[in-house]
């Protein structure tokens, strides 16, 4: 899907040669019945007969009419032109719209629309276009190729919201496609490869570790949930560097586990199809480099995915197993299904070389996560007040809302053990808060926040799939964060990319 932006009257974009048209009505705003153009006219008729009424996700489907060039015409009112009002109006209006094949749509909002709200606009099309293909043998493709939006006036932040909606929405749909993918296609090696084919090109570097390198590193909880498993582990170090070496980066380590069958702990059968998301965080840090690499903003990051499936085997690690971490601490596991935390301790103890200015992961963690916070909002977990208030602000900005959780230290009661200096699992009381307690041992030498999308990252029941989240909350963090830290020297910014005379 390609966007482009253009500053056009709501007469001349009834002249534009489209397939689709759609038209964002302000609530507020009533329909002359004496403009020029046919769309207040016939809109203010509707209004007159009750045909119409200007109410939130209200549409007024057109088809062929003589004055206007596309063929397929949907007027729907939004509440006011906020993201949230625009987002659900472009999910009603795409509704529709959604059986004729529009390869070119229009969309023009009628007054006043802020960059977010087009941004918003752009993400909620994309997220009702997409569908997953890759294991179909025949994948219903995308029909919508060229969207073309519209405004009376277009300031400056309008089009970079295009160009980073752009980007986002292909950093979205990476990790939706990887989260969709069967266990059986998205393996840790699967995994590696394509984080190296997304850290390709200037300012990338991917680096892969197997399991020599991973025992070398004494990542001894890490190779523990890997032991069961006959596909081999992979460790994915992405490298971002949009600016001056010397400047901290943000790591951000994704859980990758590409199926969680609970190991020797084993889940029960029903749904267990579903933990093929549980490779979901690595899935968001593999869209974030996708994005980061379209926007190319001047910070660095570094994206850190432990990847290994969680399986049950003669050789697969028991219950009272105690194992030793790279940090040196030695940890009873008590359960093999609480292997997230066992993969990302490892992952926090590596974090440490770059002596980060940040680090975030982000997990598919524990379901009591999604008994607490459902799926409208991630878990959010973070010692750092300054972080854990810019990664809020970050998700209520781009409509990927997370939610602070506490850390008291009272609830790391449980996790004591006898046999090791700590246990990977404490009682059911505050699953989510326990499993944030356990990482935040690993994460004592630096500026750290969890995020636990087990409840955001999939959706269950009849629209089934991979949400894309929260690569939109992450990119919002990272883009604002860049804009608080020093630029590169202008004359750095022109070695990497002459202007051309
Ligand atoms: N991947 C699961 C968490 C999960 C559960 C994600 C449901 C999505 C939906 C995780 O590895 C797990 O199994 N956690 C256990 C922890 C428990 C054994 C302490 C859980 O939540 O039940
Ligand atoms: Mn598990
Ligand atoms: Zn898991």
């Amino acid at each position: 899907m390609n966007f482009e932006i253009q500053k056009r009257s709501l007469l001349s974009v009834t002249q534009g040669e489209l397939d689709g048209l759609m038209i964002l009505w302000p609530a507020a705003t009533l329909p002359d019945t004496a403009a020029k153009d046919p769309i207040s006219r016939l809109l203010a008729g509707a209004c007159k007969k009750g045909d119409f009424e200007l109410k939130p996700n209200c549409t007024l489907a057109l088809y062929a009419h003589p004055e206007i060039k596309a063929r397929h015409v949907v007027v729907v009112c939004s509440a006011d032109n906020t993201p949230a009002a625009v987002r659900a109006a472009m999910q009603a209006a795409w509704s529709c719209l959604k059986s004729f094949k529009i390869k070119h749509l229009g969309i023009h909002a009628v007054g006043e629309c802020p960059a977010h709200s087009i941004q918003a606009a752009l993400v909620s099309l994309a997220e009702a276009t997409y569908s997953y293909g890759t294991t179909l043998s025949q994948p219903k493709l995308r029909s919508l190729k060229q969207v073309q939006v519209s405004l009376a006036s277009v300031q400056a932040d309008a089009v970079d919201s295009v160009a980073y909606a752009q980007a986002l929405i292909s950093g979205i749909e990476v990790a939706k496609e990887w989260a969709n993918r069967p266990a059986n296609h998205a393996t840790p090696t699967h995994l590696a490869q394509a984080a190296q084919n997304i850290a390709t090109g200037r300012s990338f570097k991917c680096e892969v570790l197997g399991p020599k390198e991973v025992a070398k590193l004494g990542m001894g909880a890490f190779m523990a949930v890997a032991q069961g498993a006959s596909e081999p582990l992979r460790f994915i170090v992405m490298r971002y560097n949009g600016a001056a070496a010397a400047q901290a980066p943000v790591v951000l380590v994704g859980k990758g586990i590409t199926f969680d069958t609970g190991g020797i702990s084993i889940k029960p059968a029903p749904e267990m199809d579903e933990m093929k998301y549980d490779m979901s965080g690595a899935a968001s840090v593999l869209g974030v480099f996708k994005a980061l690499g379209e926007i190319r903003p001047s910070i660095n990051v570094v994206g850190l995915i432990p990847a290994t499936e969680n399986m049950p085997d003669g050789l697969a690690v028991k219950p009272g197993d105690v194992v030793t971490s790279m940090s040196g601490q030695t940890i009873e596991i008590l359960n093999t299904d609480a292997e997230g935390r066992l993969v990302l301790c490892d992952a926090l103890t590596y974090a440490e070389r770059f002596k980060p200015k940040a680090v975030i992961d982000i997990a598919t963690l524990t379901g009591a996560c999604v008994i607490a916070l459902g799926a409208v909002r991630s878990g959010l977990f973070s010692s750092n007040d300054p972080l854990a208030q810019e990664i809020f602000q970050a998700g209520e900005t781009s409509g990927d809302a997370c939610w602070r959780m506490p850390l008291d230290d009272d609830y790391a009661e449980g996790l004591k053990s006898k046999f090791a200096d700590v246990a990977n699992v404490a009682g059911r009381a505050a699953g989510s808060v326990t499993a944030a307690k356990f990482l935040q041992r690993f994460a004592k030498s630096f500026a750290w926040a969890h995020l636990d999308i087990a409840g955001t990252a999939w959706r269950s029941g009849a629209a089934k799939g991979a949400t894309g989240r929260p690569v939109g909350l992450l990119l919002q963090y990272l883009v604002s964060a860049a804009k608080t830290t020093p630029q590169k020297s202008a004359k750095a910014k022109a070695k990497v990319k002459p202007k051309s005379a």
